[in-house]
């Protein structure tokens, strides 16, 4: 696939499925692009703002419905959509995804106050996700690939939930998203 087809196929994704409640008053879509925005106002690299952008694609690849969390269901969507990008871009983009909820666990363990600095939304899905972070968990985590991007990705997701709030739109993504996408086998 070239590049521009893989950011038309993503894009599609959002088109066809960014109507969907992300739960706090925002559509998936005002979800992700708030996110990439602030990821951008903070200076970030493309990497950074990708990340923030597609962090949920994994939302949009399931029909499981709207606020599943609400259902008691946590979809395991940051490794759905982190898999599935992992086909199109590189670890700096992929893993910021894939560890979105564990970054959230993460910054619970370390921050007096990120707990109630969170959605109602959030918390409940924290739950789901296995609650804050214990000191092995934490020492391990800051390990993993990508750690320090993956948190910055996660202070970005929950800046990223304001109701009418006006954004760039996808395509002016575009150009960045392309570049990032590695090279065709
Ligand atoms: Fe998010």
């Amino acid at each position: 696939m070239k590049s521009s087809e893989v950011v038309d196929e993503i894009f599609r994704v959002y088109r066809k499925q960014g109507h969907r409640s992300y739960g706090e008053n925002v559509t998936e879509n005002q979800h992700a692009l708030q996110s990439a925005c602030f990821a951008v106002q903070a200076g970030e690299s493309d990497s950074i703002v990708a990340a923030s952008l597609l962090h949920d694609f994994g939302h949009l690849l399931h029909d499981l419905g709207e606020d599943i969390a609400d259902q008691g269901i946590d979809a395991r969507h940051e490794r759905i959509g982190g898999n599935r990008l992992s086909a199109w871009f590189g670890s700096e983009v992929v893993e910021p995804v894939r560890n979105h909820a564990a970054s959230k666990r993460y910054l619970c363990w370390l921050e007096r106050g990120y707990f109630d600095s969170l959605s109602e939304a959030s918390r409940k899905s924290l739950a789901l996700q296995g609650g804050p972070m214990n000191d092995v968990e934490a020492s391990e985590f800051e390990k993993t690939p990508q750690f320090e991007a993956s948190v910055r990705v996660r202070r970005y997701d929950d800046e990223g939930k304001v109701p009418e709030m006006i954004t760039p739109d996808f395509e002016d993504y575009r150009t960045l998203l392309e570049g990032l996408v590695r090279r065709a086998e």
